[in-house]
């Protein structure tokens, strides 16, 4: 069986087969990588305990699979094209030889800085190759990467050191992000105060930025490159090892760290990447997600360098020099396949046509989207502007518990509609929960999404926690993986996202918890306590807006609300920035203390003429309080 779908009717068997066969399905699938040891059964799984295991018994290394694979036919292919963040520097190519060698170098300094299978390393760097070399090296070692987005600060990172008690952190002196500088190092130091599982730094030089090195604890990326041989055998992994550790926001409590591991994910990244975008040999494919979220992880590393592509790493942003910068890049390096948000398309488009008419774009095929709703009208002008018409475009649904994109239209294949993710991909089982908690079957109906049988890629465990992630995924509608969105499925058995029914923003895409930035906002001196909601905004798609309730004794509002806005930047990063603050004297609680946040997202929306019933309130005149506030806020 080819893993290649190359018409709807082969969609429609295919996604047939892996329903009524899954276990034959996913075998042919993954007999299409080098193994070690084949697999004993292809799947193990209940989703009670939870309980998930593919490919038992298989020995691998997800490495071997991006680059040893490759060298024979592909050494001297591109591998990695590096556009850095100012367009006059020179970027950087490096073949498949050549990641190949620096990944084994790197796996040598892991190896000589005493990291062992199991360990966990954490990645904290810009965008630049060397964040992906670290990634495959520690999956080459066996070590556990947990890369952490460097727009996030002291506070995330540490939180994040100390939950899967990194050994060693991998960083950069300093990143460059449009006209800033981003002290990375220095972020780096102070949250170590607090992580004494620390026991090595690696430094990478890329700004020259001043930095201080810890005496026996810090070292520099390029000093232990040079002492270290080309050649590392792959560490043997078991299919359900660690791969893969990402830090993801949730309703409630600190970030929750997902786990991924090595064959499943694989098999499936690879397959969706493969059919999603109709990859074809000698594609440029540019994935414009960092590397600190999933997609950075599932589509920008792993699963186009399992297929042997060429990807692009782009260091910096889509506004810098100007708003023409992501189509001056396509044309620079003939990208074919272009994926990225939503949001940096409304931004680019509400920039005008003008960054977009000197360039050509001839070269696109195939363009595609992540990580928020996207809406008609910023999906046509993608569709007329940036892919001439010419061009599908494919919405990707998917979340980092899913590894991979589960609902979306295949290139060219399935006929698109603007703002529907389309159809499901082979092995993937949606259900659409009614308000009771059963299952609607049939078309026409929308509720809460779930999935109803496991694909290789999905969550195993939350790190050291997994109590945690059966009560978060599994616990919602037994039997099912709850995913935590709202979905339609129209008449024609399409879906369209319609988004998160928890506490979770999107904000520019960024996965946000409303209690991680209640959190901050609450360690202000002067604040009592607060409650966050998102409201729709033009560009971002939702925005953030903080209702907080202040000390008697605290009077100077423009003081507090930089206190406030200093430590979400401080504990989280300037992503959580609130968009607003109102200063209120009291928020809508039921009698059993829970904030009716219905209530705050209606005035926050700009819509407190229409609340519903309030009367469960313990007072309801907070509710007026409030609503008149947020007319002045508005002004
Ligand atoms: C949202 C990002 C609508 C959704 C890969 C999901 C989307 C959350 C889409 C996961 C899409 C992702 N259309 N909404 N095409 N893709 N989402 O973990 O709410 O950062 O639950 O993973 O993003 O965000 P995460």
């Amino acid at each position: 069986m080819s893993a290649r779908i190359t018409s709807f009717e082969q969609y429609q068997a295919d996604y047939k087969r892996s329903v009524e066969n899954p276990e034959d399905f996913w075998a042919d699938i993954a007999e299409n990588f080098t193994w070690k040891r084949t697999w004993d059964k292809v799947l193990d799984w209940n989703f009670t305990e939870p309980n998930i295991k593919w490919f038992l018994g298989g020995k691998l290394n997800i490495s071997e699979n991006c680059l040893d694979r490759h060298l024979q036919d592909k050494g001297n292919q591109t591998a990695v094209i590096w556009e850095p963040n100012n367009p006059d520097e020179k970027g950087r190519t490096l073949t498949y030889n050549e990641l190949y060698e620096e990944v084994c170098k790197f796996s040598n300094v892991l190896k000589k800085q005493g990291v062992k299978k199991g360990d966990r390393v954490c990645i904290y760097m810009p965008m630049v190759p060397e964040a992906a070399v670290a990634m495959l090296a520690c999956a080459r070692i066996g070590a556990v990467h947990s890369v952490v987005f460097a727009g996030f600060s002291v506070q995330s990172i540490s939180d994040r050191i100390n939950d899967s008690s990194c050994e060693v952190v991998v960083t950069s002196d300093g990143l460059f992000r449009g006209t800033k500088t981003v002290e990375l190092k220095k972020i780096v130091d102070e949250a170590l105060v607090t992580c004494p599982c620390v026991r090595k730094v690696i430094v990478l030089q890329r700004t020259g930025t001043s930095i201080e090195m810890k005496q026996g604890r810090d070292v520099y990326w390029s000093d232990d490159m040079q002492a270290v041989s080309g050649d590392c055998a792959a560490e043997e992994m078991d299919s359900e090892d660690m791969l893969y550790i990402l830090y993801t926001s949730g309703s409630t409590g600190k970030p929750k760290g997902v786990v991924h591991t090595t064959a499943g994910y694989m098999v499936y990244t690879w397959y969706s990447f493969l059919n999603v975008f109709q990859y074809n040999e000698g594609d440029v494919y540019w994935c414009t997600a960092d590397i600190g979220w999933v997609t950075g992880h599932s589509y920008t590393v792993y699963a186009p360098l399992l297929a042997g592509a060429t990807i692009l790493m782009f260091e910096g942003i889509p506004v810098h020099p100007d708003a023409g910068r992501f189509w001056q890049v396509i044309d620079k390096h003939k990208v074919n396949i272009f994926y990225t948000a939503p949001t940096a398309i409304r931004s680019l488009m509400a920039a005008g046509l003008d960054y977009v008419k000197p360039y050509k774009l001839d070269s696109l095929r195939v363009l595609g989207t992540v990580g928020e709703p996207i809406n008609e009208e910023a999906w046509v002008w993608y569709n007329e502007y940036i892919g001439k018409k010419k061009c599908p475009i494919v919405d990707t649904w998917w979340q980092t518990e899913t590894g991979g994109i589960l609902i979306s239209p295949l290139a060219g294949i399935t006929e698109t509609k603007p703002s529907y993710a389309t159809l499901p991909l082979p092995g993937v089982q949606p259900a659409i929960m009614d308000s009771s908690g059963k299952e609607m079957p049939g078309n026409d109906v929308e509720g809460n999404l779930c999935i109803k049988f496991p694909w290789p890629s999905i969550i195993r465990t939350t790190y050291g926690d997994h109590e945690r992630c059966r009560q978060t995924y599994f616990d919602s509608y037994p039997g099912k993986y709850f995913t935590g969105d709202g979905c339609r499925r129209d008449a024609d058995g399409y879906y369209r996202i319609i988004g998160r029914v928890d506490d979770v923003l999107k904000v520019s895409g960024h996965r946000l918890g409303t209690a991680d930035i209640e959190d901050a906002i609450n360690h202000t001196e002067g604040v009592v306590e607060s409650a966050v909601v998102g409201y729709p905004h033009p560009i971002k798609g939702e925005a953030i807006y903080a209702f907080v309730i202040y000390s008697d004794t605290e009077h100077d509002f423009s003081k507090l609300k930089q206190d406030i806005i200093h430590n979400v930047n401080n504990l989280i990063g300037p992503i959580a920035k609130p968009d607003k603050i109102q200063f209120v004297k009291g928020l809508p609680k039921t009698r059993s203390g829970k904030i009716m946040r219905r209530i705050l997202r209606k005035i926050a929306e700009g819509d407190a003429g229409n609340l519903g019933d309030t009367t469960t309130l313990i007072d309801p005149t907070v509710v007026e309080d409030i609503r008149q506030g947020a007319e002045v806020n508005q002004e």
